[in-house]
């Protein structure tokens, strides 16, 4: 009782406190922020991930190149941990602007083929445009890699997907993936289907907020951010439909902090909207199937909850069953894994594309099937 009394108020000058002190660095950094703009136009005042729109919608594919590392190794790429040959057949499910495409069909020759699936019409097109000297040996579907059981597909020596967001998604503003530049709060890869980001924060429950802010953005300021977001769909009964809006709220709310959540909160937005780790889940669960015998499967992902499922599912396939009266391996695995650890890009990649740096990159390969069960 009597330590309730005496918390409560001291409790309430800390939170002023904190509210001065956000409120006080704020300022100072916003002020901050306007003098180095004067002196310097292009001085990125977030992270370097954030860069000025690329009008020509280029993306540079990840662990694609060859580096030559300082032991005179060569770093390993998609490539040669996949090792596709001529004649085989090769799916891409997140297509892009098929830059990882046109490594591989440089691979398989004139007589290998080529499927190529991205959620994005956009891309699409771009990839359309690229792919036009391999068209004859080159299928492009428009579709989402968790319908894989649906798309009607053969079996084939190469499954590979490369996740996330393609630079354009970044660079263009229109597609409000970006809280640098101000764009519609919209953050889908299919703008033909499902519903904005602004849509789908409107539709939100504060729980179910809260628990996108903390698992996919791993903000610990996750109620008092889903909570100030009701409050002001509330208050203003408009919703965010801009980016800059959501940004200023989460600026008004956190003030010099704002930087340093913005990339996280629209992670956690990204992942929600494209329900990314659902769409994952399903390729981990019918991916394996597509392949054929001695064929490959291959995931760039970029971010922690990706790489865990993926680790997680490749360890699973590549793991046998135990016999528990024996301790013998009952049923043998199917796969095995390319990669015992993952393989990440080299500092020099990095330093080139610096959108590389959180990349990781897991395969396996499937195993003769082995009827054979252990004998005693
Ligand atoms: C990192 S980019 C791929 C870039 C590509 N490897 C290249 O070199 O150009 C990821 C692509 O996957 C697409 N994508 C993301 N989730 C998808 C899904 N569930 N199904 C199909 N495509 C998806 C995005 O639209 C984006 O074009």
């Amino acid at each position: 009782m009597l330590t309730n009394v005496l918390c409560k108020p001291i409790l309430k000058i800390l939170s002023c406190l904190e509210f001065i002190t956000d409120h006080f660095l704020y300022t100072f950094f916003q002020a901050r922020k306007t003098s180095l703009a004067t002196r310097r136009k292009s001085v990125d005042c977030y992270t370097s991930q954030m860069r000025p729109p690329d009008k020509n919608l280029q993306h540079i594919p990840v662990l694609r190149d060859t580096f030559t590392l300082e032991s005179g190794d060569e770093h390993s790429t998609v490539y040669s941990i996949l090792n596709p040959q001529s004649e085989e057949t090769i799916i891409d499910v997140t297509l892009g602007l098929g830059g990882h495409a046109i490594g591989f069909l440089e691979r398989i020759g004139p007589t290998g083929k080529l499927i190529g699936i991205d959620a994005d019409p956009e891309n699409i097109r771009l990839a359309e445009e690229r792919l036009e000297p391999w068209k004859d040996q080159t299928t492009i579907i428009h579709g989402n890699f968790r319908d894989l059981q649906s798309l009607d597909l053969p079996t084939v020596d190469i499954l590979f997907a490369d996740l996330g967001l393609s630079s354009p998604h970044l660079d263009d503003a229109a597609r409000g993936f970006t809280f640098r530049e101000d764009g519609p709060l919209d953050l889908r890869f299919d703008r033909t289907r499902g519903k904005t980001a602004a849509e789908w924060i409107a539709s939100c429950s504060e729980k179910s907020l809260s628990h996108i802010f903390h698992a996919y953005g791993e903000l610990r300021e996750h109620r008092r951010l889903a909570s100030v977001i009701v409050r002001a769909l509330q208050g203003e009964k408009r919703g965010f439909s801009t980016t800059a809006a959501l940004r200023s709220l989460i600026e008004k709310t956190f003030g010099y902090r704002a930087p340093q959540l913005l990339p996280q909160v629209f992670q956690a937005l990204r992942i929600a909207v494209n329900d990314e780790l659902g769409a994952l889940g399903s390729l981990l669960e019918h991916g394996p199937s597509l392949l054929k015998t001695g064929g490959r499967m291959g995931i760039i992902s970029y971010h922690s909850l990706e790489d865990r499922m993926v680790k997680q599912a490749f360890r699973a396939l590549s793991t046998g069953t135990k016999d528990e009266r024996t301790g013998g391996i009952a049923v043998p695995a199917s796969f095995k894994l390319l990669t015992k650890k993952a393989v990440v890009p080299c500092p020099e990649e990095i330093a080139r594309n610096p959108r590389s740096r959180s990349a990781k990159f897991r395969a396996m390969t499937k195993l003769k099937i082995q009827e054979t069960r252990y004998k005693e």
